[in-house]
């Protein structure tokens, strides 16, 4: 990090700005990051162990995928023990460590919280296990008895989000709800005990240390009243698009409010981000109203397809509905729950060149950016994974749909597998032996890698006054290509991005500062070929 950004890093905390309006926060797949004791599993002292290269790189915070107890049948979105550290992940000491550590390198710390569901392990489930239809203990998830003479038939058509239905049965006959793996029973969000339980949950995790909480299915908790029908099958494909009964209710919006007025109680701007799902652009901004979480994961961005007026639309739509409620737009390529973006932009070359253009055009939009572990590297979805390693739940939704494929293991360096990922001979899914070409080392050694271009990136975010927090401004600009400047402190930076299929001519009014692939400058207009970005440092018009 240059003296620069340290004194820059500095002054927007002594100033107290809203951190989070323009963070570049990174997304660590605790599992697969980097293994400290050699079991092929990775964990939070192997996090704490690359903290350096997590600041070198130039993000402001780090959000952990969860680390808590938990038998890992959703990979620890069913947690047992939400106030302590799963043995294979580290000990609540290696957490408190890792928080002061990352704080001592400049980056927050943002953690996950499950609320929707726990695990059918965790201690309440087992305790309405034992207990009686009707009892107090049941009375924390969603139990009903089933329809049809025996009850045999679940209680509605609700499916699960992993496939099948979502209710499971018991000896006893009554049925519980899980929109996940029938190992994640839903929790009752009308139960007040529930609401008091979580409130605990993130105080302690506040208490330790935490910066802010990413809020898995935010969009969930709430049900409609009476559980009603969908009257559809296939409801997977409703996901994120249409209003369901069990997701987006307006009554989820309470319990938003009570969590962001705990964590306003708190000092140093601990934040909430959801992962909500939700139909429209505008029903999504409602998570982050003033009064209710600080952002919400931009899914409209990370599904839009690689074309120009696409990407203009939703680039549009979510700056204007995230601007409605006074709320920083985000902006996400790739997570643990989808393809990676280089595969989903056409694998290979055309794939790698795509993403590293889309890599400028994310960092130059007004708001916040998520970088999922590797995309740095440019990594691409392994799928052709050996069937004996794929684990993922959601491949009960049928051919194809397992996540094994974006959660394989970083390659850090080193000429074989693992890549020194971890000091044991293997990782837990197997990593390409043809990522030797893309392991940290050998790119920190390219200055043409994409991990390059990634570090120049973020440090011209972090040091051009420009790219915090602001407009946007479009420029009129050839068929296929879009234009835009930032424009602060007396300083403006364009952003040109070439989604079509020939080389485009843009007017370039000021100084080159970094390109995604190879361009021509001549007389006043950058030629910019197929699936490339430039930034430049623009003059006054
Ligand atoms: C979203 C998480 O990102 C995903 O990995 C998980 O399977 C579901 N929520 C259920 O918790």
């Amino acid at each position: 990090m240059t003296q620069d950004t340290l004194l820059a890093r500095a002054s927007h905390e002594e100033a107290g700005t809203r951190w989070w309006r323009d963070a570049v926060i990174y997304q660590v797949y605790v599992r697969s990051f980097a293994d400290s004791d050699g079991d092929g599993v990775g964990d939070l002292p192997g996090i704490r162990s690359r903290l350096p290269y997590l600041a070198g790189l130039g993000v402001d915070a780090l959000w952990l995928t969860p680390f808590y107890v938990s038998p890992m049948a959703d990979f620890g979105y069913d947690v047992a023990d939400y106030r302590d550290v799963d043995p294979l992940f580290g000990t609540l000491a290696d957490a408190r460590d890792l928080i002061a550590d990352a704080h001592g390198h400049g980056l927050r710390i943002i953690v996950d919280v499950v609320p929707n569901h726990t695990s059918d392990k965790h201690a309440w489930f087992q305790a309405a296990l034992a207990a009686a239809p009707g009892s107090p203990e049941r009375a924390r998830y969603i139990f009903r008895d089933g329809r049809g003479p025996e009850g045999t038939e679940p209680p509605n058509d609700w499916e699960s989000v992993f496939g099948g239905p979502a209710w499971t049965r018991l000896p006893d006959g009554q049925w519980y709800l899980h929109l996940f793996a029938s190992e994640q029973p839903d929790l009752n969000w009308e139960n007040p005990e529930v609401h008091a339980e979580f409130a605990d949950i993130l105080t302690f995790w506040l208490d330790l240390g935490v910066d802010g909480f990413r809020v898995d299915v935010a969009h969930g908790m709430a049900k409609a009243p009476g559980l009603p029908d969908v009257g559809h099958a296939n409801q997977v494909e409703m996901l994120g698009t249409a209003v369901l009964p069990y997701f987006d209710q307006d009554s989820v919006h309470d319990i938003h409010r009570a969590w962001r007025r705990l964590l306003d109680s708190y000092d140093g701007e601990r934040i909430a981000v959801a992962e909500a799902w939700a139909p429209t652009p505008q029903r999504l901004a409602h998570y982050t109203r003033p009064d209710e979480l600080h952002q919400a994961f931009n899914f409209h961005y990370l599904t839009a397809a690689w074309d120009a007026d696409e990407l203009r639309q939703v680039i549009e739509e979510s700056l204007a509905t995230a601007g409605e409620v006074g709320a920083p737009a985000t902006w996400v390529l790739s997570n643990h729950d989808v393809k990676r973006h280089v595969t989903r932009y056409g694998d290979g070359e055309q794939g790698l060149r795509r993403a590293r253009a889309a890599a400028l055009l994310t960092l130059a939009l007004p708001g916040s950016s998520y970088v999922y572990q590797g995309e740095e590297l440019g990594l691409p979805e392994v799928l052709d994974l050996p069937e004996e390693f794929q684990q993922d739940p959601q491949r009960l939704r049928g051919e194809g749909a397992g996540r094994d494929g974006c959660r394989v293991p970083l390659p850090w360096d080193g000429e074989e597998p693992p890549f020194g990922f971890g000091a044991g001979a293997a990782s837990w899914l197997p990593i390409p032996t043809a990522w030797r070409d893309l392991t940290v080392a050998a790119q920190t050694a390219d200055p043409a890698s994409i991990l390059a271009l990634y570090r120049e990136a973020l440090r011209i975010r972090r040091d051009h006054p420009s790219l915090s927090d602001g407009e946007l401004r479009w420029e009129a600009s050839p068929p296929g290509t879009l234009v835009f400047v930032r424009e602060n402190g007396g300083r403006r930076l364009a952003c040109a991005v070439n989604t079509g299929t020939r080389t485009a001519r843009v007017p370039l009014n000021g100084t080159p500062l970094l390109a995604s692939g190879p361009i021509h400058v001549a007389g006043g207009h950058a030629e910019l070929p197929p699936d490339t970005a430039l930034w430049w440092d623009a003059e006054e018009v």
